[in-house]
């Protein structure tokens, strides 16, 4: 599945490493020069992606497909801008706050765009911009933070296993077990003493 619905989509999905600047979190963030990070490599951070027909989302069977392998029976829309989202200012900076939860974040953009903001194992922060058409999956107990482009605008399906929790926990809570099994799974590495002890 992981492998399924990959065309095209290095022009919905596209991820950088983030400058450390003070200015708006809305503009790109681009080191300088330029330092693009490959889906291959989100994929080593436990982050899934497709690209899907966002004009079809109602009727979609490779979404469809998707849904029933990785049992994602809840699904509902969310339209993020500053007239159609009570609370604007106040959400779009808790949603900036870096945080993880202890389910995944499943997120497909049918309409606008948004920055997706994740660290890698050195704790560096990615950003992955996605736009119409793109399906992002961000592991259980990844820390991470989401803004609105310049666009200022995104549509996105939310999708979840059961009861959906929205709950973010901010940085940090080490701690909690969906933390704890993220770092064994993506982060841990073993050391070199260790590989050669394994040999
Ligand atoms: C969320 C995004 C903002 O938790 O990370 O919905
Ligand atoms: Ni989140």
């Amino acid at each position: 599945m992981e492998n399924e619905f990959q065309e095209g989509k290095e022009e919905v999905i596209q991820a950088w490493y983030m400058d450390d600047s003070e200015e708006d979190q809305r503009l790109p963030h681009h080191r300088e020069p330029k330092q693009f990070v490959s889906i291959d490599r989100l994929a080593e951070l436990g982050i899934v992606s497709w690209r899907l027909n966002a004009n079809d989302y109602e009727n979609d069977e490779a979404l469809k497909k998707i849904r029933e392998a990785r049992g994602y029976n809840y699904m509902d829309i969310c339209d993020i801008c500053p007239e159609k989202l009570p609370n604007y200012e106040a959400k779009i900076k808790s949603f900036f706050e870096e945080h993880l939860h202890t389910d995944e974040e499943i997120r497909y953009c049918v309409a606008g765009s948004g920055y997706f903001d994740v660290r890698d194992e050195k704790d560096q922060w990615i950003r992955i911009a996605v736009k119409k058409g793109g399906m992002i999956v961000l592991p259980a107990g990844i820390y991470h933070r989401f803004t609105l482009d310049t666009d200022n605008y995104i549509k996105a399906l939310r999708l979840f296993v059961g009861e959906p929790v929205w709950t973010p926990y901010n940085r940090p809570h080490d701690h909690l077990p969906a933390r704890r099994e993220y770092v064994d799974a993506f982060i841990k590495k073993p050391t070199v003493s260790q590989a050669v002890e394994a040999l």
